[in-house]
């Protein structure tokens, strides 16, 4: 259950409102949102959705540096879409993620003072200097002491990104880290142990590891689609990018005589990225080595660059979890009512603004 200590406006009376979900990456906004009203049967029906670019200069991992230039790109996202509720993802860059404990069925409004308390020994700034949010782990009457995870950011962060969207004449509802919100996308609800999700974008990797439904550890790798164009121009000479990212999703990874120059360039760089997610996957399963119910069962590809091809079946092998391109509308529809309007390559790129338009609605 989320506190929504995010929120900034109570939800309630806005829940029928249209609400679009805006992730925000260094290069890129994203956004999508569902019509209002589900069917009977709980599926949805997508009411918009695009990206746009974002400058380079503007947000620099994950810190807005050109606030200006932000309100810009907003304002271009509210004339397009005639948006005005937004859900905006954080990124995870900038986010302190901590478990903790407290006995079950604490009162509401005593649970944020208890956490505060927390928040020294766990966030390495100053508590007046941080907004958190908690999710409390489903547990049974019997259970004693609950499982809380806590989220927090610097307020600095959150209020960059609050003020650029009234800027832009926007009202952001909630903000949310964005692995939480990719989770809310492709992670199966009924799904047993723990997920690794993998989002390799343009510029980054963001790794995080959900189990019941609360993400709990996050991370990030500095390496993406453009680390892997640089390696095949190195070998091919200067390509378009649309043909090297032709060559990643057709030639890719696979085993074969005339693509081996590609698939050895392309080994060089996601090799390091496999390593970096090994050493995580290691660290976490020494931290719940007590708990055999938080193993890592599956490692679920997103972001653009999971499109590369052979990567599922390379971290198969080399993880020893299975491994698999991750389904974006897993919680939204199924496909045999919906065709989605957004190809299956293009979709992954968009996980984080389909959870984050999911939460409106759910
Ligand atoms: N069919 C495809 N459609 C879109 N992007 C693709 C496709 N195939 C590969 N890619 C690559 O995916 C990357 C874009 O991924 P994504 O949209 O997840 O990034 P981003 O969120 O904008 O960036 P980041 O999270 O790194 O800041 C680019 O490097 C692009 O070349
Ligand atoms: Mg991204």
């Amino acid at each position: 259950m989320l506190s929504g200590l995010f929120r900034i406006v109570p939800p309630p009376t806005y829940l029928t409102m249209p609400c679009v979900g805006v992730d925000i990456s260094d290069t890129s906004l994203k956004y999508l949102a569902f019509k209002p009203t589900a069917f009977e049967d709980g599926t949805r029906e997508i009411d918009t959705w695009g990206d746009l670019t974002i400058p380079t200069g503007v947000i620099t991992r994950g810190e807005v540096t050109d606030l200006k230039q932000l309100v810009a790109v907003l304002k271009e996202f509210k004339e397009k879409t005639g948006a005005e509720f937004v859900r905006l993802s954080l990124p995870e860059e900038k986010a302190y993620l901590f478990e903790t404990t407290m006995k079950n069925n604490t009162p509401h409004k005593e649970v944020r003072g208890l956490l505060e308390f927390k928040l020294e020994e766990n966030v390495p700034i100053p508590p007046r200097e941080v907004f958190f949010d908690y999710s409390i782990m489903t547990a049974d009457a019997k259970t004693v002491n609950v499982e809380v995870s806590v989220v927090a950011y610097p307020r600095q962060t959150i209020q960059s990104y609050y003020d650029a969207c009234v800027e832009a004449g926007l009202r952001p509802i909630s903000f949310e880290i964005e692995a939480q919100a990719m989770a809310r996308a492709v992670i199966p609800r009924n799904m047993s142990g723990a997920a690794m999700l993998v989002d390799f974008g343009k510029t980054r990797t963001g790794i995080g590891i959900v189990y019941k439904g609360a993400l709990l550890y996050t991370s990030t790798v500095d390496i993406g689609g453009e680390q892997l164009s640089q390696v095949l121009r190195k070998e091919l000479g200067d390509k378009p990018e649309a043909e090297l990212t032709k060559i990643k999703n057709t030639i890719g990874l696979v085993k074969g005589k005339e693509s081996s120059v590609v698939r050895d360039a392309l080994m060089s760089t996601i090799s390091v990225v496999k390593d970096e997610v090994a050493t995580r996957m290691q660290y976490w399963h020494l931290r719940s080595a007590a708990d055999d119910s938080r193993r890592i069962t599956a490692v679920v590809l997103c972001g653009g660059s999971a499109n590369l091809k052979g990567r599922p079946d390379y971290f198969t092998e080399t993880l020893g979890v299975p491994t698999i391109r991750g389904n974006v509308w897993e919680n939204a529809f199924s496909f045999e009512e919906t065709v989605p309007p957004i190809g299956r390559r293009y979709s992954f790129g968009y996980a984080a603004a389909i959870g984050l338009a999911l939460k409106s609605i759910i």
